[in-house]
C-alpha cells in the first residue's frame, strides 16, 4: 500500500480508538507487551522476507490470477481487523454481519438473483464450491456431478471428499455440446457445473445451451464464475453471446470470488443459491452460537464456522468506491483487462515468433512461441514455452523482467486448432498471461514485444 494512504486511516482509528475508550480504560497486561525495538526488527525482518515475492503489484507481473488489493480494501480491512469481528453469529459481528448481507445482495443482484435468495461470503472459491457441491449431493443423494475438463481441479477433489461421483466432458466447440452431453450418464447426475471464466484459458462456457440441455433432464446447474464473474458487469462488450450472462439467475447457484477480480485480500469467497430452501440441509442445533437476536445468523446457512469480518467490511467498502456498473466502478476496471488482451491477440496476430492459441474471451491470453514458417513441433513448442517463462525472470535488471505462466494441454487438443503442427509429445506447455490489472491496457504491447525478443534470442 502507498505509504501516504496511511495518512488516510488516522481519522478513522481515532474515532474508533474514541469508542474503545468510552467503555472505560485498563492497562495492557504485561504478558503482551513487546519492545517497540523488537518489533521495529521484527517488521524490518518481515519487509526483507517479503522482498522474496514476485512483484504482483506490477503490470509486468501477468502470471497467475492474483493482484494486491486495492487500498481502499487494504485500509477498511486493517481498520476493522483491530476489532477482528467473526461473521460466524450475529453476536460476533454486527455492523459486518450487516455488510456481508450488503455486499451478497449486490452480488446476487448482478446476476439478477433477487430476494428471496440465500448465499454469504466464505474464505475462498474452493470453500464456496464445495459448499455448493454439498447442496447438491444433499438434494440428489444418489446422483454425482459433470463438468468440463477445463473446469477447476477443485470439483474433481471435492466430489472425493463428499463422496460423489465425478462425469468429465469435453466442451471444444459450440456445435458440439449437445454431441457431448448425450454421451454423459445423465439418468445418474443431479447437478452439472459450468464454468464461467475458466482457470486457464478464460472461457466463458455455453451457459445458455448448457441449460435447455440440462433443464429438459432435470440436472441442476451450478456457475462456477470464481474468475469470470465480476465480468458481468460488462458482459455486453464480451466478445460471447451475451445470452449466457444474461441467462445466470437460471442456475441453481453461483460461485464468485471477491478475491479475484472484486479487488479484495486473499480470503473472499462468495456462494449464492437462487432457492432459499436449501438452508433447512444446514440445520443444526449449535448451544453454542446464538444468543443476541432471532434474525439470520450467518453461521447458520454456512459450512464454515469462524470467518473473518474484516472480509466482509472490506468488501463492502469497495463497494461503495467501486459500484457493479459497466460504466462505473468495476465495469471501466475489467473493460481495460478485456481490452488489454484484445491489444495482446492483435499483436501475436501480426507478431513473426509468437502465435495466439485462442482468441480472448475474458483477459486471459495463451499463446506459444516458434518461427511461423519453419518446423515447429509440440515438443519444441513446449522447450521454448520453458525457456522464454524462466528468461523473463532471468534478467538482470529488474525493469525489463516479467513474470507469466505455464499452461499445459494435450497435444490432440492442441491438433484440433494447428493440425499443421507435428504433435510429437503427449502434451504441449503454452505460454499464458492474466492480465487482471488495468494499467496492462497500456503495458501489455511492451510485455508482449520483450517476450518477443527473448523469443527471438532463444530460437
Ligand atoms: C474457476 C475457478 N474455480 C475455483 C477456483 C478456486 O478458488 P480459490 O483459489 O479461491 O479457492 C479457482 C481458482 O483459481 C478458479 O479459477
Amino acid at each position: 500500500m502507498d505509504s501516504s494512504l496511511y495518512q488516510t486511516i488516522q481519522p478513522s482509528l481515532q474515532q474508533l480508538q474514541k469508542w474503545k475508550n468510552s467503555f472505560g480504560s485498563f492497562t495492557t497486561h504485561p504478558s503482551l507487551v513487546v519492545e517497540d525495538s523488537i518489533i521495529q526488527e521484527t517488521l524490518r525482518t518481515l519487509s526483507e522476507r517479503l522482498t522474496g515475492n514476485y512483484p504482483f503489484h506490477h503490470p509486468s507481473y501477468a502470471g497467475q490470477m492474483l493482484k494486491p488489493p486495492h487500498p481502499v480494501a487494504a485500509l477498511a480491512y486493517s481498520l476493522t481487523m483491530g476489532l477482528n469481528p467473526n461473521n460466524h453469529a450475529l453476536d460476533g459481528g454486527p455492523p459486518s454481519s450487516e455488510m456481508e448481507k450488503e455486499c451478497v445482495q449486490a452480488l446476487a443482484n448482478l446476476f439478477g438473483y433477487h430476494h428471496p435468495y440465500l448465499g454469504h461470503l466464505s474464505s475462498s472459491g474452493t470453500i464456496a464450491n464445495l459448499e455448493a457441491l454439498w447442496v447438491a449431493r444433499s438434494i440428489h443423494p444418489k446422483k454425482g456431478i459433470a463438468y468440463s475438463s477445463e473446469a477447476h481441479y477443485t470439483h474433481g477433489r471435492m466430489a472425493q471428499v463428499l463422496g460423489m461421483r465425478a462425469h468429465s466432458f469435453q466442451l471444444d466447440s459450440e456445435h458440439s455440446i449437445t454431441e457431448h452431453l448425450d454421451a454423459l450418464p445423465f439418468d445418474s447426475i443431479g447437478t452439472l457445473i459450468v464454468t464461467m471464466g475458466t482457470t486457464g484459458l478464460g472461457k466463458v462456457e455455453p451457459l445458455a445451451h448448457i441449460l435447455d440441455w440440462a433443464h429438459s433432464r432435470d440436472i441442476r446447474i451450478h456457475i462456477d464464475a470464481a474468475y469470470g464473474g465480476f465480468f458481468k458487469s460488462i458482459s455486453n462488450l464480451l466478445p460471447g453471446p451475451v445470452a449466457h450472462w444474461d441467462r445466470m439467475h437460471e442456475a441453481d447457484s453461483i460461485v464468485i470470488d471477491p478475491h479475484k477480480h472484486g479487488l479484495q485480500p486473499y480470503g473472499c469467497g462468495c456462494v449464492l443459491f437462487k432457492n432459499p430452501e436449501v438452508g433447512v440441509f444446514y440445520k443444526h442445533d449449535s448451544p453454542y452460537t446464538y444468543f443476541s437476536s432471532e434474525e439470520l445468523h450467518l453461521g447458520e446457512i454456512s459450512l464454515e464456522c469462524s470467518r473473518a469480518g474484516a472480509s466482509a467490511a472490506a468488501f463492502w467498502a469497495t463497494l461503495q468506491c467501486f459500484p457493479l456498473q459497466s460504466n462505473l466502478g468495476f465495469g471501466p476496471i475489467l473493460t481495460a483487462c478485456h481490452r488489454a488482451a484484445i491489444k495482446a491477440y492483435n499483436y501475436l496476430n501480426k507478431c513473426d515468433v509468437l502465435t495466439a492459441y485462442i482468441a480472448p474471451e475474458l483477459d486471459i491470453i495463451t499463446y506459444f512461441a516458434g518461427e511461423k514458417d519453419s518446423l515447429r513441433s509440440t515438443s519444441t513448442i513446449s522447450n521454448l514455452s520453458k525457456e522464454i517463462f524462466h528468461q523473463g525472470m532471468a534478467h538482470k535488471d529488474l525493469s525489463q523482467q516479467y513474470f507469466i505462466s505455464l499452461y499445459t494441454i494435450s497435444s490432440k487438443e492442441f491438433s484440433q486448432r494447428f493440425p499443421e503442427i507435428p504433435a510429437d509429445s503427449a502434451d504441449v506447455i503454452l505460454l499464458r498471461s492474466v492480465l487482471m490489472r488495468p494499467e496492462q491496457e497500456y503495458t501489455v504491447e511492451d510485455l508482449l514485444c520483450r517476450i518477443e525478443a527473448d523469443a527471438k534470442n532463444l530460437l
